[in-house]
């Protein structure tokens, strides 16, 4: 596990830790390499004594997984010394971009390339499914927890040919640890609490080329997003709330129709019976999306609000799925599907 003592490091090592069939290896850092794993996640108890090591090739190579949780631009050059039979799932946003011009335009960092796109549950044109990429795979790039909130709520009503690809607009509001555990200023409790702000305003936020990806593949055509991004004064989960214009003659039923049959099987996204809404306190903790599907008859729009937990479906437990699906195990095994409440 690289990138051991971050928030999304911390959060995979929990799942592992109740995962039938991973055992947790070598746990690596960088600035905190060195420290115990009990002082950098103290809700880690039975990895308390495990010490974090420095971030090397030789150091994770020995292993059948490797996860990647660091910041963008660092998983590349790692991966490349790793040996192409160890599966590495990488948690940043280095693989995830299939467009070299998407990347530079939002990106710092010289683009690496792209790997299948750990989704399974998206759904494209003609009945696929993302899933089906995922299985053997030894490179996988994790979604950013936007998109997956994002393009799970949406992706059925593209993949139905519902929905107009152009006026696509979400608002969607993010707990802090989204930000990742480094320090900075505006993320202290006292800029957080009791206030909420928006970021990355007008086009800018790094997501936006992802849910665009993720919604043109499901659409079979080009998809752009109005993608406003907010922080709110929670430590975990995401709420989406994402609208597009309906083609001429979609309808209600149609809409309902097709969100349902969509996630019909699928074990970690449901769509609520009509009348409930998403809420974010119900899938802390859990690799559970909730969604519900609603139309504006006036307006002629489609409206979707989804909920996720940003460090578990939102990465680590969408990390440890495409882990289980790359290796051929059980696609929900050691995933929690009942969130932590009230
Ligand atoms: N947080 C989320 O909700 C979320 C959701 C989806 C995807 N992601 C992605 O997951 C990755 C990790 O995010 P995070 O939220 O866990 O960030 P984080 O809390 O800041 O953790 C970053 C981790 O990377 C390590 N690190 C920093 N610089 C490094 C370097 N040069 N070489 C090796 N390791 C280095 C840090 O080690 P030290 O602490 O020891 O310095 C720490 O373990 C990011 O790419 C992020 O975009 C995060």
């Amino acid at each position: 596990m690289a990138g051991a003592s971050g928030y999304a490091g911390g959060e995979i090592l929990r799942l592992l830790l109740a995962h039938p069939r991973f055992e947790v290896g070598a746990v690596t850092a960088a600035s905190s390499a060195g420290e115990r794993l009990g002082d950098v996640h103290p809700h880690l108890v039975p990895l308390a004594d495990r010490v974090l090591d420095v971030t090397t090739a030789p150091t994770l190579s020995g292993h059948d997984v490797v996860f990647l949780a660091l910041p963008h631009g660092h998983s590349g050059a790692l991966a490349a010394q790793l040996p192409e039979s160890v599966v590495v799932i990488d948690c940043g946003a280095d693989f995830r971009l299939e467009s070299e011009a998407d990347w530079t335009t939002f990106y710092d960092t010289a683009y690496a390339g792209s790997w299948p796109y750990g989704l399974p549950e998206l759904r494209g044109p003609a009945g696929s499914v993302q899933r089906d990429q995922l299985a053997g795979a030894t490179r996988i790039a994790v979604p950013g927890c936007y998109p997956t909130g994002v393009s799970l709520a949406l992706a059925p009503g593209f993949a139905a040919g519902l929905l107009e690809a152009e006026d696509v607009v979400v608002v969607a509001a993010s707990g802090t640890s989204g930000a990742g555990r480094s320090l900075k200023p505006h993320l202290l409790g006292s800029e957080v609490m009791g206030s909420m702000s928006p970021y990355g305003v007008g086009g800018g936020h790094r997501h936006t080329p992802e849910i665009e990806q993720n919604l043109s593949r499901a659409a079979g055509e080009p998809v752009t997003v109005s993608f406003t991004p907010t922080l709110a004064p929670m430590p975990r989960g995401i709420l989406a709330t994402c609208t597009a214009r309906l083609r001429s003659g979609a309808d209600r039923a149609s809409v309902r129709a097709a969100w349902e049959a969509a996630y019909a099987d699928e074990p970690f996204v449901h769509v609520l019976p009509e009348g409930s809404w998403p809420a974010t306190a119900s899938v802390v903790g859990s690799n559970h999306v909730q969604l519900q599907v609603a139309v504006d008859e006036r307006l002629g729009r489609v409206v979707v609000v989804s909920a996720i937990d940003n460090l578990t479906k939102g990465t680590a437990g969408a990390a440890v799925q495409c882990a289980n699906l790359a290796l051929g195990l059980e696609e929900t095994l050691g995933l929690p599907i009942a969130g932590v409440a009230p």
